[in-house]
């Protein structure tokens, strides 16, 4: 028998009422700005695409600021659990999920550069004023991941990872895991290429690596490196 994970079980036999609630919020509003934006305005560029989809987008999306910046080839679904606030910039082919009833918050000035995938199934993820995403990286769970104000999270980086079935090897890996989630605290640097595991804390103004594992809590003003990541120094002197 084929296995098929809940979420595709919810797609290929799903009911009409779900495909509502997961475009939307389950209303027939939300539905409509949803497949006039997928239609006809999402892939539109340029000036014009920018002018569309402000017009649409407050239909879909909790924006809460002005001046957001959606960029053509932007993916949204359960776009009422997801907020906006001033300033926000999301770039071309970026995936922003809220699936279960899971919330996102991207708070002022929040920077998600292109192919990044923001995605929680039942639970919350905020990034924090200025957190700035950088290209191909992936933030994911079912529990609650934090990122405090200023934080750089630089390209291909998986935030959020994590694990699945490991004791049972007659049973198919499970789409489903219970996620703890992540905390990154204020001006975190994280370097390229980066995994940082499910349930773990980094501490305000630390800087972690590039390539490197993060499977412990790693303190504040650290600077940590390696799989798995280790703290190598502390930071001297506050950051300006
Ligand atoms: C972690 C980092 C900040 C450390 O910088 P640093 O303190 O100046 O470290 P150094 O360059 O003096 O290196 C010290 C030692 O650690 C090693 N090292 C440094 N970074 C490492 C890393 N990410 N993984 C493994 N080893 C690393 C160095 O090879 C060196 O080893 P050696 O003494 O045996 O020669 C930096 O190496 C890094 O990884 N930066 C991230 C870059 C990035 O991803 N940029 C993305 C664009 S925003």
């Amino acid at each position: 028998m084929t296995y098929l994970t809940p979420q595709i079980k919810r797609i290929t036999q799903g009911t009409w009422r779900d495909y509502l609630e997961m475009v939307g919020d389950g209303k027939v509003g939300a539905f409509l700005a949803y497949e006039i934006y997928e239609l006809l305005i999402k892939r539109v560029g340029g000036a014009l695409g920018l002018i569309l989809r402000n017009l649409i987008l407050p239909f879909l999306i909790d924006i809460r600021g002005k001046r957001v910046l959606v960029e053509d080839e932007v993916s949204f679904i359960g776009a009422k659990r997801i907020s906006l606030g001033e300033r926000v910039i999301i770039s071309k082919y970026c995936t922003v999920e809220a699936r279960d009833g899971g919330q996102i918050e991207l708070l002022d000035n929040v920077f998600l550069n292109k192919y990044t995938t923001i995605v929680c199934k039942g639970g919350k993820i905020v990034l924090g004023k200025a957190v700035n995403i950088s290209s191909h990286s992936r933030l994911g769970t079912s529990g609650v991941i934090t990122i405090g104000e200023s934080c750089l999270v630089s390209s291909h980086c998986y935030i959020g990872a994590p694990n699945h079935n490991l004791d049972d090897p007659a049973r198919t890996i499970e789409e489903k895991v219970l996620c703890k989630g992540v905390t990154i605290g204020p001006r975190v640097w994280i370097g390229s290429h980066v995994t940082v595991l499910d349930g773990v804390s980094i501490g305000e103004d630390s800087i972690i690596g590039a390539h490197s594992f993060v499977n412990k809590d790693i303190p504040k003003n650290s600077i940590a490196f390696g799989v798995p990541a280790k703290v190598v120094r502390e930071r001297t002197s506050k950051p300006l």
